[in-house]
């Protein structure tokens, strides 16, 4: 009976970590509580044993003291030990930081060994695996693993993955000095080795590699030329490589985003041209390609430079340049001018003065390999008479009641508009491009004006008739 008191006082100086152990769990953070006491391991017995009292053991034994995570195991859950039972109505308030220190009776037991307790440290135990992830392409790693049952018990640590890990693998840290991108999704494994009892217990976690684009796809090459109006074979996109986080892939026109992958919809305008990016980015990096679009159209119109029809007047000067000229075209049109089937090889269509073998019909010619349009100029050249044609040569003589040799006409030569070729007799308009009908009388005597005019100029010719008289029979002429 006396010795009770001084183990009592003699075992807070004895007892340590190494003294308490836990047996036959199958980790070594659980199983049946055995105090080394006198050379011998003896067990505790389970009466009014709680989580207080398995958290001071727990913490003796330095594993988590998570009470949330210790449980009480009674009735020799962990197997039955042997003789001795050291311990019995353990009462620990929980701060102890030694099973000793709380109060219990020691040795002086009512139990059997199927009262034997048994302690588990940390329910549902894992190997934790801590480290600096995510973590950005080309820089440092570091894994750590854990088993807190590793603050009591040694273990061994060792690192796997489907892909070869270089360095040292038997070490509970592992570093990756350049992580690439291609352990990114990899899943590494650390198997920790624990002594008592011999187990392994393995964790895992998948690497978290970030890295940004190293491209931004176009769905065509650049440049693409299309013709307006017409369809794409395909669709044009901008897509994203692998990327972690995943890339957003966007359009933009200058500054502004198309809420689309896909830059057009067909047909496709003139005022698609023009040069769009595919921007393909994520947090860690931005990748840009420039898609330049050109559209071919052919030309909406020819444009002349003076409405049709164009009346000028002869050796006069056109009121200005007489141009043929292209709308806007891709690619650039040709305009030429076309004097029938003959190409004018300039885009002005006359030098002055104009003289009236111009007048007639041209063609502006306006076209590129999409298209052409043409414009009809209708030229007309207004020009006088030059001359005032008479049938015959002046002084005409012919003798009274004989016929003129001929008919004595003024005429026109070529006028535009058409010339009106008139007699005149003084002031008097002979309503008739014929002078005389036959026979002449010699009151026809006299000098005639022929008068050819129209609205740009006239001209006249006189013809003088002389009629000599011719004596009949019976008169005498004086
Ligand atoms: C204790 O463990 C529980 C269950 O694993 C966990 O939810 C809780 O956060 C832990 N508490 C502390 C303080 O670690
Ligand atoms: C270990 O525990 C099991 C029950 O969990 C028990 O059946 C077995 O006898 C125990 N072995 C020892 C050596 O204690
Ligand atoms: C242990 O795991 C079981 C089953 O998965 C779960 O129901 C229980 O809540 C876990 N306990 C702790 C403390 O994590
Ligand atoms: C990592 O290095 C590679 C090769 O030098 C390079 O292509 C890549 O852009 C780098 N990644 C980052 C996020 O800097
Ligand atoms: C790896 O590290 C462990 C722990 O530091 C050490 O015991 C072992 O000798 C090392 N192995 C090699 C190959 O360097
Ligand atoms: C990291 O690895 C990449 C790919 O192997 C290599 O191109 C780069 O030079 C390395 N960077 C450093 C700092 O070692
Ligand atoms: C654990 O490590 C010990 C000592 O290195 C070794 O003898 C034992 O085979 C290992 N156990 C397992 C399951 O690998
Ligand atoms: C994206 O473009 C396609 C093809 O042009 C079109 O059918 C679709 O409606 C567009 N979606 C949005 C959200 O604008
Ligand atoms: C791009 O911007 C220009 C100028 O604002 C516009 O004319 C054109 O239609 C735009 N293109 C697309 C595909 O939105
Ligand atoms: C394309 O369609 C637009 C609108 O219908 C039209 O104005 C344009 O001339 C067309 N372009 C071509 C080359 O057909
Ligand atoms: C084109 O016409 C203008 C005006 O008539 C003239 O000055 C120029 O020499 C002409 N050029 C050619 C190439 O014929
Ligand atoms: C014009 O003169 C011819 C010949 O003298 C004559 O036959 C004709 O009747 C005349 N016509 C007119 C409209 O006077």
């Amino acid at each position: 009976m006396l010795l009770i008191p001084i183990l009592m006082f003699l075992r807070p100086c004895l007892i340590s970590a190494q003294d308490i152990r836990l047996v036959n769990g199958t980790t070594p953070s659980q199983g049946r509580l055995e105090v080394f006491y006198d050379n011998t391991w003896g067990t505790v017995c389970d009466d009014y044993f709680d989580d207080k009292d398995a958290i001071v053991v727990c913490r003796m034994l330095r594993f988590s003291e998570n009470l949330s995570k210790v449980a009480v195991r009674t009735e020799a859950a962990y197997g039955q030990g042997t003789d001795p039972i050291w311990l019995d109505d353990v009462h620990c308030d929980g701060y102890e930081t030694s099973l000793f220190n709380c109060p219990a009776s020691w040795r002086n037991h009512n139990c059997n060994h199927g009262e034997d307790v048994g302690v588990d440290c940390d329910l549902n135990q894992s190997v934790s695996i801590t480290g600096n992830q995510p973590v950005i392409e080309n820089s440092s790693l570091s894994l750590r693993c854990q088993l807190s049952a590793c603050y009591s018990y040694q273990c061994t640590y060792s690192w796997t993955s489907s892909k070869a890990i270089s360095g040292n693998t038997s070490q509970q840290s592992l570093t990756f000095e350049n992580i690439t991108r291609d352990w990114n999704t990899a899943t590494i494994y650390c198997h920790v080795n624990v002594t008592s009892p011999s187990t392994v217990i393995v964790g895992s976690t998948t690497m978290d590699v970030q890295y940004g684009p190293s491209s931004a796809t176009v769905s065509v090459s650049s440049p693409l030329t299309v013709t307006e109006n017409t369809s794409f074979p395909t669709a044009i996109t901008c897509s994203s490589p692998a990327c972690n986080p995943l890339c957003n892939a966007n359009w933009f026109n200058g500054s502004t985003k198309i809420l689309n992958t896909t830059l057009f919809s067909t047909p496709i305008s003139r005022y698609f041209a023009g040069s769009y990016i595919c921007n393909v980015s994520n947090a860690v990096g931005i990748w840009t390609t420039q898609l330049d679009v050109i559209v071919n159209y052919g030309p909406s119109s020819a444009t002349v430079s003076v409405s049709s029809p164009l009346t000028v007047t002869e050796n006069t000067s056109p009121p200005t340049a007489i141009t043929c000229s292209s709308p806007a075209c891709s690619p650039l049109c040709n305009a030429n001018w076309f004097n029938g089937s003959t190409k004018i090889l300039n885009t002005t269509l006359f030098s002055t003065p104009i003289s009236r073998y111009f007048a007639g019909s041209y063609i502006c010619n306006v076209s590129n390999a999409v298209g052409f349009w043409t414009t009809q100029l209708d030229v007309i050249v207004n020009y006088g008479p030059s001359s005032a044609p008479v049938s015959v040569s002046s002084p005409l003589t012919v003798t009274e009641n004989t016929s003129p040799p001929t008919a004595i006409t003024c005429s026109s030569p070529a006028c535009n508009p058409l010339c009106n070729a008139n007699w005149f007799n003084g002031s008097t308009k002979v309503l008739n491009t014929t002078l005389f009908s036959t026979p002449i009388s010699r009151y026809f005597a006299g000098s005639y004006i022929c008068n050819v005019s129209n609205a740009v100029g006239f001209r006249i010719t006189q013809l003088d008739v002389i009629v000599n008289c011719r004596r009949t029979e019976g008169q005498v002429f004086v």
